[in-house]
């Protein structure tokens, strides 16, 4: 049986995959410094998964949590000391666009030097293999979308995306000089609810994002969503994103694991765009938001952001093609069970 390291693992947000994977008979390792959820998620995930196919006894020896930081590389030892693993899976920690450009040496700190931090010990472990949670915002906003993997990254708008934009070459550098392999799966826009309404993103204070915003409206907790910016060049002005839906997003990373293991050359780096190749402004959210909860959903017209684009939405042709995933999950589904997650969690 393979052990995975999930890192920077935050909470209910992954709980979906570290479900998917037990399922998949791998040994699951969570590691996490607790600070954006809290232990509770750990005996959740265990509850899920014990009701699956799985049984709770196999579940209690296939999943181990790790409280700890990756700047702290006595964490990092211990772990590594005490289990051999096989692959890490590097997900985001911080990643809230707007806050990174508030304290861009904790973005820094998190980001960068926790990975330069893990492929250490990895290194020191003789453990080579990483997936790591990359994301569209590493392309240059001078480009046009459909971004292909091709399409040129760089000359990013804020702290969040140069830690991802830095993170990629150092893993690039790493496979050339290291025997690193490497996959960097580049999210574009994804939307955390699952379908059973179990699982989901229902933030405590203001939600940073576009979805989560526009749901505490729809549920009456905050007045009005403010729509960054109408004069984009864009369909109808506003700004367009390629909405991914956790579903799939947890079957790209089953997918990005199996392509890792059974692809046996030496060298391997891959960047790969997870996207839908459809891009969705943020009136047309509103609308299919206002269809699906059946009452107009309040809204103005504030100015832009400083950091955004007009428009980013991605040809995931390459995912297709190497990973065979293609998204299911339209973004009407994603809102629809985003609702019903908010629903659930009312009730
Ligand atoms: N928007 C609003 N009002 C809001 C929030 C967002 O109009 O209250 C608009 C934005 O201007 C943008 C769109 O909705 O046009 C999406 O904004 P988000 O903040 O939801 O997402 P971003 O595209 O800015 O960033 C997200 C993630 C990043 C990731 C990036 C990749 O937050 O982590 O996608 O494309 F890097």
């Amino acid at each position: 049986m393979k052990t995975l390291l999930l890192t920077w693992w935050t909470g209910y947000i992954w709980s979906h995959n570290a479900v998917l994977l037990l399922e998949q008979w791998y040994q699951v390792i969570l590691f996490d410094n607790l600070s954006n959820s809290d232990k509770s998620t750990v005996e959740n995930i265990k509850e899920i998964a014990a009701s699956s196919l799985l049984g709770k006894e196999r579940v209690e020896r296939s999943l181990k949590f790790y409280e700890g930081d990756l700047r702290n590389t006595s964490d990092l030892e211990k772990v590594f000391s005490e289990n051999t693993i096989d692959t890490v899976i590097h997900f985001a920690w911080a990643k809230a666009v707007g806050e990174s450009c508030e304290k861009p040496f904790e973005y820094y700190e998190n980001n960068v030097v926790g990975t330069l931090n893990l492929t250490k010990v990895m290194e020191k472990h003789n453990c080579k293999n990483i997936i790591f949670s990359s994301s569209a915002t590493v392309y240059d906003p001078s480009q046009t979308p459909p971004f292909s993997e091709e399409t040129k990254t760089g000359n990013t708008t804020n702290p969040y995306g140069t830690t991802k934009f830095l993170i990629e070459n150092i893993l690039r550098d790493l496979a050339t000089h290291a025997d690193f392999r490497v996959i960097n799966l580049r999210y574009f826009n994804p939307v955390w609810a699952h379908e059973s309404g179990l699982i989901g993103e229902d933030p405590n204070d203001i939600p940073n994002n576009l979805l989560p915003f526009i749901m505490k409206v729809a549920a009456g907790e905050l007045t009005e969503l403010s729509v960054f910016g109408n004069d984009y060049d864009t369909v109808d002005g506003t700004g367009v994103r390629d909405y991914i839906h956790v579903v799939d997003l947890a079957q790209w990373h089953l997918s990005a694991l199996k392509h890792l293991e059974s692809n046996t050359t030496h060298l391997l780096y891959e960047n790969i765009n997870l996207g839908t190749w459809a891009g969705t402004s943020v009136m047309e959210m509103i609308t299919f938001t206002e269809e699906i909860i059946g009452a107009s959903l309040p809204h103005k017209i504030v100015a832009r952001r400083p950091w955004d684009i007009a428009s980013a939405y991605c040809s995931p042709d390459k995912a297709e093609k190497l990973l065979w995933w293609k998204a299911e999950k339209s973004v009407k589904q994603a809102i629809d069970d985003s609702w019903n997650f908010i629903q659930q969690k009312k009730s």
